[in-house]
């Protein structure tokens, strides 16, 4: 069989409308802007507006990546949506997503692996794409944790966001896509990054009610010194697999967590910081859609390329970690863009694809 890649050809994201500053913040709980910001970045974080669901916020999202692919939802073979907060027990949220885009029978499943859900389905788009089982496929990170957070706790509840994040992912026989993965998981620090009573270990009950045993706690200590460790040691290995340098990548797209998580990384990746794509003093940590999330607005604001080298990073709940190597244009014009630079040339997109022109 012919070798098959996965082609992003579409990009969308959906924030709520509401933002709630820091400043916000210090007048329900002891806390203060400069804390904030000092100890993470983050300045705001969109909250969902009541009637805003993760199904909502994953459709709309969903929407606006297939009208950049030009497709239509009947055109899908498969949709993921990588999320730890879905509407409901059951029914999985990736059928009313499917559903409410108008993608008749397509199927769908729900992919939970925490702040790494986007990462997670990515790698699995690519894999049933390589493998020729599927030509299109809409990969999903929504994340709606307003509801799951206890807005009393200081230590949680200033760190996160809600929002959506999607790519389309189409076959082609062209080199492109994802060159490289790297997956993993250490169960053992589960207890990190908990959400007690809120699965069929503790069946919700008055007491757990009481005690809050609903809502997400974290070690941020032990969460934060994990993350420095799995960055740079995902990162290579999935440098490894695409056969690449760092230096060979443009743009790192970490999980926007903590500014103080993604500065450590550099340090110890000796790679300057503003190689790094930084959008969280906007959003805050919106976990399965951070990364999407980041993506999307560095494309749409022309700051990342589509011919760009991608490095993408992520870390969560479980605990796991995830990276990618991620070329959205085929190799081809990636080296052409690189020759019209050299030769003083200009390039211009026709279809999503870099051309030459003379000047
Ligand atoms: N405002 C003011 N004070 C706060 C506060 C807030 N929002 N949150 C916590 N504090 C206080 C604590 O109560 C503690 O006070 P005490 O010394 O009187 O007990 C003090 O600040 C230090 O708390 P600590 O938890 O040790 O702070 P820290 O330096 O570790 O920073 C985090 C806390 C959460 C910002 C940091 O640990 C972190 O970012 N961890 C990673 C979390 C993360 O990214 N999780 C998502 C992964 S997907």
């Amino acid at each position: 069989m012919q070798k098959r890649y996965g082609r992003i050809t579409g990009w969308g994201a959906y924030t709520p409308s509401k933002v709630v500053t820091n400043h916000d913040l210090e007048q329900a709980l002891d806390t203060s802007h400069e804390w904030i910001v000092q100890r993470t970045g983050i300045c705001a974080r969109h909250v969902a507006a009541p009637g805003e669901t993760t199904a909502t916020m994953s459709t709309e999202a969903g929407r606006r990546a297939l009208a950049k692919a030009d497709l239509d939802a009947a055109d899908l073979d498969l949709i993921i949506v990588a999320t730890s907060t879905p509407d409901h027990l059951t029914p999985p949220v990736s059928s009313q997503v499917q559903h409410a885009l108008g993608a008749a029978n397509v199927p769908a499943f729900v992919l939970v692996t925490g702040c790494t859900g986007f990462m997670y389905a990515l790698a699995t788009a690519q894999q049933f794409i390589a493998g020729g089982m599927y030509q299109r496929i809409l990969i999903i990170g929504a994340e709606l944790l307003s509801r799951h957070i206890d807005w009393t706790d200081r230590a949680t509840c200033v760190l996160f966001g809600d929002a959506a994040g999607a790519v389309v992912m189409e076959a082609t026989a062209v080199p492109c896509g994802v060159f490289g993965f790297d997956l993993g998981s250490d169960g053992s620090g589960a207890a990190h990054i908990i959400a007690p009573a809120a699965g069929t270990a503790e069946p919700v009950s008055a007491t757990t009610f009481a005690e809050g045993r609903q809502f997400i706690r974290m070690n941020g200590r032990e969460v934060f010194k994990f993350a420095t460790r799995v960055i740079g040691r995902s990162c290579q290995a999935s440098l490894t697999q695409a056969e690449l340098s760092l230096d060979e990548v443009d743009w790192i797209i970490p999980h926007q967590a903590n500014l103080r998580i993604i500065q450590s990384a550099a340090k110890s990746m000796k790679v300057p910081l503003d190689r790094f794509y930084i959008n969280l003093e906007k959003y805050a940590n919106t976990s399965a859609a951070s990364i999407p999330l980041a993506l999307c607005e560095g494309l749409d604001s022309g700051v990342i390329q589509p011919t760009d080298t991608l490095l993408l990073v992520s870390f969560g709940a479980g605990l796991t970690w995830a990276s990618a190597v991620l070329q959205m244009e085929p190799v081809a014009a990636k080296l052409m863009s690189r020759l019209t630079a050299v030769n003083g040339v200009n390039g211009q997109y026709k279809n999503g694809v870099k051309t030459a022109v003379p000047l």
